[in-house]
């Protein structure tokens, strides 16, 4: 399986979880460093490619060690992204937004296009499964500002077009998980691209409000749904769908 964005918060997860199933897990991320922290806790069960996700090289190289670490592709994981830090549309000059889109859009949602890209037709020969870290943002507004919303919500449009594309071979869904702290980052083009979401939800109290559950997740608690996804065993009427899983739409009481 591939997972891009492995090498930290979510993904890193994710991988976690899918070598303790017994998975052989490919990582594309554009940390290097972070990226031989997870390849010295693993060992032969992770592959990694440092590279970028807006690169059709990069996917390209990364889904070619993945089929060779695996015999094949079952599982594309597309959850790299950057976030906006909630910035209001009146708070962007035309260029920062103009420039903020570009940067924005072409990980999170560039990057998941050619990622697909790279990874369909090794997933049709195995009969595999594409999953996608979209967010709360991707159904409401307040999980960022309109760029970071805007990318979610196309993340949707993506789900639903390629799973009718795929199918019957390639189920494809995604996954739409609530706050949690990790070290999400933004664009440069806003100068945000050294602040970690972290340092605007510091507490467990910071994320509780936004919780109809009152939860404060770590990542790990949103892993779950990833396995059940990813295995046709448990998911396979499951295309198309995007399963909320943020507890954000249930207002508040
Ligand atoms: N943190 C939250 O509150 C939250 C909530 C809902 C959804 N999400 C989504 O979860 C996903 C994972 O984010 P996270 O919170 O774990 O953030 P994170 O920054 O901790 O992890 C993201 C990883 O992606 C990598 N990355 C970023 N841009 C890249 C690029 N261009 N090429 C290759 N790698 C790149 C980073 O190096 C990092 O390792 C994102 O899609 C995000 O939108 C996060």
């Amino acid at each position: 399986m591939l997972v891009t964005g492995g090498a930290s918060g979510l993904g890193r997860a994710i991988v976690d979880r899918f070598v303790a199933e017994g998975a052989v897990v490919t990582i594309l991320d554009r940390s290097a460093d972070r990226l031989g922290e997870v390849a010295a806790k693993h060992g032969d069960a992770v592959r990694v490619v440092a590279g970028d996700v807006t690169s059709q090289r990069d996917n390209l190289a990364a889904v070619a060690a993945a089929v060779d670490a695996g015999g094949g592709l079952d599982v594309f994981i597309g959850n790299a992204g950057l976030w906006d830090f909630g910035r209001r549309l009146l708070d962007m000059s035309m260029t920062e937004l103009e420039n903020g889109y570009r940067e924005l859009f072409d990980v999170n949602v560039k990057g998941y296009l050619i990622g697909a890209r790279a990874a369909a037709e090794a997933l049709i020969e195995r009969r595999g499964a594409m999953i996608f870290s979209l967010s709360n943002a991707a159904f409401y507004p307040r999980g960022g500002g309109a760029l970071y919303t805007a990318s979610k919500h196309a993340g949707v449009g993506l789900v639903r077009q390629l799973a009718y594309e795929l199918a019957p071979e390639v189920r494809v869904n995604a996954v739409a998980p609530g706050a949690m702290s990790t070290d999400l980052r933004g664009p440069d083009a806003l100068g945000l691209q050294d602040r970690s979401i972290t340092d605007v939800l510091p507490n467990e109290d910071a994320m509780k409000r936004f919780s109809a559950l009152d939860l404060a997740p770590r990542p790990e608690a949103y892993v779950g749904t990833y396995v059940l996804l990813a295995a046709r065993s448990e998911s396979a009427t499951v295309t198309g769908t995007v399963f909320d899983i943020s507890a954000v739409g249930t207002p508040k009481r």
